[in-house]
């Protein structure tokens, strides 16, 4: 069946470029890197599973070019390497923009993709509830640490995050980011909804704090995918209904996109020309869409920040230039400790 799905149809080379993608081992994280790699770009692989992503690196080796619209991507293949990266712990997170900064030159492409669905609750080690903490607080952390080297690789550096259209249906509980008072059967769907809310409000305003700090040539986007092939179902028995995985798996599939498909978006805002003097918006089939009201207010943007660098333990500034410099500085302590 052929599956409605836009393409990304810009042909640019990405020569010279370094790009970093979080769970990049399989799913659309993996034919992100793929789509990188045949555009000559040197495509760091951030995973937690250091084994598959090695296995992912050895399937883009011996498949570059997958379907036959990629075999006119002409020129050089690219170079992909692998930094561990588990953004359930801060530590880990620490040390992996730590090794980037330290061994990688420049940083042209950070995309925040790394992402579970309606996991059963837990409380990682940092103290925060998974999904909140893999699909946005890590990124959120591991952004601003690489933030200072994508400034000196600009112009043209794009940071995209890879949300969802279920973030309609979430809600910032700045009062219960954890949702410890939820009632424990729609925790996980409140927590993933909530994370790709985040996802949104921190592309916009990040957007705006460069802006306001006169630093430019860093772009910001976020996107929904669509719904696609990948491992994401993996907990769907555990917290929907048993069998929900293979419900997905056998009767969804034949009417959703591959993981090809399911990346195009995220090549479109992390490469095409077409969005380079675009910034802070959102995605869907390859062309800026409307998200939902609550991802579009400045104020619970903004609120978000602030609270999300109050539970990162990250001192505020409204000088966004010195409150970079301390959460480098305060990274370095708590590395040397
Ligand atoms: N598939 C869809 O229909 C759909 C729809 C809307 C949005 N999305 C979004 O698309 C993104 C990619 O998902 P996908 O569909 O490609 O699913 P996927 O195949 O399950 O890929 C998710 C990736 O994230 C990694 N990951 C999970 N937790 C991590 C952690 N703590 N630290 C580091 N890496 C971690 C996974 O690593 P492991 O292999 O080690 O688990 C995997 O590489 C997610 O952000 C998701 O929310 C997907």
């Amino acid at each position: 069946m052929q599956i409605w799905s836009v393409p990304c149809t810009s042909r640019v080379r990405l020569d010279g470029k370094i790009a970093v993608i979080t769970g990049a081992n399989s799913g659309i994280g993996k034919e992100t890197a793929r789509d990188f790699y045949r555009r000559g770009a040197r495509v760091i692989l951030a995973c937690r599973n250091v084994e598959k992503a090695n296995a992912a690196i050895n399937d883009i080796k011996s498949k570059p070019f997958r379907s036959s619209r990629n075999e006119k991507l002409e020129g050089k293949l690219g170079h992909l390497v692998v930094y561990p990266l588990d953004l359930s712990s801060l530590q880990s997170v620490r040390e992996c923009a730590q090794m980037i900064l330290a061994k990688e030159p420049a940083i042209h492409i950070l995309v925040n993709n790394a992402g579970i669905m309606f996991a059963p609750y837990e409380i990682t080690e940092d103290g925060f509830e998974i999904q909140l903490q893999s699909n946005y607080l890590g990124h959120f952390l591991l952004t601003l640490l690489l933030l200072p080297k994508i400034q000196s690789s600009s112009p043209d550096c794009r940071i995209v995050n890879v949300s969802s259209v279920g973030h309609m249906f979430g809600k910032i509980h700045f009062n219960d980011m954890n949702l410890e008072k939820s009632w424990s059967y729609i925790r996980p769907w409140k927590a993933y909804l909530q994370s790709k809310l985040a996802n949104i409000l921190f592309t916009k305003e990040l957007e705006h704090r460069l802006k306001n700090a006169n630093i430019s040539g860093i772009n910001t986007y976020s996107l929904h995918p669509g719904v696609i092939k990948t491992e994401l179902g993996r907990s769907f028995n555990s917290t929907i209904i048993p069998g929900s995985t293979l419900f997905y798996k056998y009767v969804m599939y034949p009417f959703i996109k591959s993981p090809e498909q399911g990346a195009q978006t995220t090549i479109h805002c992390a490469v095409d020309e077409k969005v380079a003097n675009e910034t802070g918006l959102y995605y869907s089939e390859c062309q800026v869409t409307r998200p939902s009201c609550s991802a579009t207010d400045d104020q619970v943007a903004k609120d978000l920040w602030n609270h999300t660098c109050q539970l990162l333990d990250l001192e505020l500034n409204e000088n966004f230039s010195v409150f970079l410099e301390n959460v480098s500085h305060q990274f370095d302590e708590v590395i040397h400790l």
